[in-house]
């Protein structure tokens, strides 16, 4: 039997923008029983709106949860680990019956993940992974290989430069500091670059995943470096951001300064589609409906993997043009 909250607790637990949605109204929507005892609480800690995958993201959270009969109560952490953590505490107060979230960065989270052990509520990690060395904190772990992601775009690039001998420097706008997908789309890129000596990474900077970041880090990026190859962005927006920097000092993106990224966002692809960039790694957002499958068995008490994995493809410019029209985000 799963449990119900008043919407009267539901108001005095939080200070944070905790809502619940599917109403419409910030209230709660029906559950598989009609709003019955059998109606599941999910209780989902966003990392914030930074970017047009995260805005997808929640829409499909936020729909699919709907299709699914699970009341979401839905917080937007804006990008920091202690909002995200006090929204948890807040889920755990609530009783809610599961706990997803997409943990910012991927250290710090043993403390809370504890909390929610003891008081028997089990949590999902969606989109992003914490390092901790207790599996137990959490049932499993719903998302991309985002080392996987970062060896595709490595991958292109030797393609791309295989006949030239000549040295090609290359700038890397990083995702979040300490996030996972910057941690391992870094590394996944490096460790397949770095079989070859002429591909040298000259500058290497966060753009905490936002346009405004990366134009801004790609403005100081050219001013401090005038022969700069390839840019490698780890996701679209950063990259986008890129484009204007790069427009505004004169140069043609994805000619003079080619451009990798990862996301396959709409605006991603229209800018690989009009040859501003040259290759996107995709990155699915759309992981609501696996979640809420998942959030059904592990409140149920039913096994589930470990670990569920993401499929994703890449798209050169060609195969961008093709698809544009049926992308769905
Ligand atoms: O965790 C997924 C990453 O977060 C996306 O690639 C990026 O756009 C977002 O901000």
């Amino acid at each position: 039997m799963f449990k119900r909250i008043s919407a009267l607790v539901l108001a005095g637990l939080t200070a944070l923008s905790v809502t619940a949605c599917g109403g419409g109204d910030g209230t709660t929507s029906a559950g598989t029983g009609g709003g019955g005892d059998d109606t599941i609480t999910m209780g989902f800690a966003q990392v914030g709106a930074e970017s047009g995958w995260r805005t997808a993201n929640t829409k499909s959270v936020q729909e699919s949860a709907k299709s699914a009969g699970i009341t979401l109560k839905f917080s937007d952490a804006q990008q920091k680990q202690e909002n995200q953590i006090k929204a948890i505490r807040s889920y755990i107060q609530q009783k809610v019956d599961v706990i997803a979230f997409s943990p910012v960065v991927e250290s710090g989270w043993d403390p809370v993940l504890n909390e929610a052990k003891n008081a028997k509520i089990p949590v999902i990690l969606t989109d992003r992974a914490v390092d901790s060395k207790d599996t137990s904190l959490y049932k499993t772990f719903l998302g991309s290989d985002f080392v996987e992601e970062g060896k595709k775009a490595g991958q292109w690039l030797v393609e791309e430069y295989k006949d030239s001998q000549d040295t090609v420097n290359i700038v890397e706008l990083q995702g979040t500091t300490g996030s996972a997908p910057a941690n391992d789309r870094k590394a996944g890129f490096q460790e397949v670059i770095g079989a070859d000596p002429k591909f040298k990474i000259i500058a290497s900077q966060t753009g905490d995943f936002t346009r405004a970041k990366g134009k801004e880090v790609m403005e100081a990026f050219l001013k401090s470096n005038p022969d700069i190859d390839v840019l490698y962005a780890h996701n679209d927006d950063m990259g986008l951001g890129a484009i204007e920097a790069i427009e505004g000092a004169g140069k043609v993106p994805g000619k003079d300064i080619k451009i990798i990224t990862v996301d396959a966002v709409k605006d991603g692809m229209q800018a690989l589609a009009d040859g501003k960039i040259n290759f996107i790694v995709e990155c699915s957002p759309l992981l609501g409906p696996q979640l809420m499958d998942l959030a059904k068995k592990v409140v149920k008490g039913e096994e589930v993997p470990a670990r569920v994995v993401t499929e994703e493809t890449t798209f050169t410019q060609e195969q961008a043009k093709q698809v544009l029209s049926s992308r769905q985000y």
